[in-house]
């Protein structure tokens, strides 16, 4: 049996918390494993400058997946860098390392998918079971920002066309860019990817989510090649919505929606709507799938209120092993791990306080432990 080699990296806050609990369900199922720790996060920001550290890339390129557990993911202006002294008068700029991360190793496919697991008493309704395919590495998370314009830039928007005079007569620090950047390549394998796994999933539908009659350009490119790719799959239904009807669709009927496919910002608001609708965060557990590497996640954040006292809900941690699992091929554990997960969330015995109950993350980490 082949000895997987696994990124470790819990990250700040709560996501030491959940990690640990989800090694409990690991060590259990006996995966072989060797699990290799990596630095990542805001500690590693105010020490080196770096919140991603070069030798964690290094551990990147060298493993076959990676969990990870959750980062400080707030924007930090420039003043209040200048406060840490290892950073004074570097002129760095914090970016969020997962963000970061899903662009070095381009892990393209944002995987989600909410289920609502029977019993869970946070079940907006029982019948849920959607998949979100988040393009992960595009769209307004382009990285290509400016917050003063450059007079080049402007120098050039003004020239280009009549609407865009007004930019004349204001300064560089008077506005700001944030580019939503869209390529055709990287429309087209997200939306693959999403009627692939219908296909092999037995899902019926696949509806994208866009605003192609605002935002024409790079929403308008996002549908036009949902719909070519939908040709290649004439037996899964095709259906669309524009994202702000999505939102309220989707509280309304989600038992109508099965396969959804997004580009990136749209695809990380609806994957939290999505996410509440089946418990909440801890429940929320996310795959960052490239063609090498993929790296799995619970959704939420460091949470660093609860930091230190074992109080969050493991599922969304465990539930993202559950994920690797399946990547690795291993899909026997895979199996278990999720029929162990939902028979304690039916049972109702052992719940943390999301789920009204008073169990730490551990243990309700061990009461899965205890059914594999
Ligand atoms: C997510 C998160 C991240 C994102 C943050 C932490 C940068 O919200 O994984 O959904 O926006 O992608
Ligand atoms: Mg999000």
């Amino acid at each position: 049996m082949k000895k997987y080699k696994i990124a470790w990296l819990p990250g700040d806050g709560v996501g030491i918390e959940v990690l640990d609990a989800t090694k409990i369900v690991l060590d259990k199922l006996e995966l072989n494993a060797e699990y290799i720790h990596g630095d990542i996060g805001w500690e590693f920001w105010c020490k080196e400058g770096d919140a991603l550290p070069q030798r964690t890339i290094d551990l990147l390129n060298n493993v076959d997946a990676a969990m990870f557990g959750a980062i400080t993911s707030k924007p930090v202006k420039a003043a209040e860098a200048e406060l840490i002294p290892a950073l004074k008068g570097k002129g760095l700029i914090y970016r969020s390392p997962i963000v970061r991360m899903r662009q070095l190793f381009d892990l393209y496919i944002c995987l989600r998918p909410t289920k609502a697991y029977p019993g869970n008493p946070l079940n907006f309704r029982d019948d849920i079971d959607i998949v979100m395919f988040r393009e992960n590495t595009e769209d307004l998370y382009s990285g290509v920002e400016f917050n003063t314009v450059p007079k080049e830039l402007s120098d050039v928007l003004t020239k280009l066309s009549k609407p865009f005079a007004k930019f004349k007569d204001l300064s560089g620090e008077d506005y700001a860019i944030s580019c939503k950047i869209n390529t055709k390549l990287g429309c087209e394998r997200i939306i693959r990817a999403a009627f692939d796994f219908a296909v092999k999933h037995n899902r019926k539908k696949v509806t994208v989510v866009h605003k192609a009659n605002v935002v024409r350009a790079t929403d308008g490119l996002f549908f036009e090649t949902y719909k070519e790719v939908a040709k290649d799959y004439p037996t899964i239904q095709t259906d669309d919505a524009n994202i702000d009807a999505m939102t309220m669709w989707l509280l309304k009927n989600p038992m109508n929606y099965d396969v959804l496919v997004a580009p990136n910002l749209y695809g990380d608001i609806i994957s939290d709507l999505c996410a509440q609708m089946v418990g909440g965060l801890g429940f929320g557990c996310s795959g960052n799938i490239g063609e090498k590497l993929a790296v799995f996640e619970p959704t939420h954040g460091s949470a660093p209120k609860y930091f230190g006292q074992n109080k969050v809900n493991p599922i969304a941690t465990i539930l993202a092993a559950k994920m690797m699992l399946d990547w690795l091929g291993e899909k026997e554990m895979a199996g278990r791990l999720e029929n162990a997960t939902a028979q304690v969330i039916n049972e109702g015995k052992i719940r943390t306080y999301d789920m009204g109950g008073s169990n730490k993350t551990y243990e309700l980490a061990q009461a899965i432990a205890d059914k594999l």
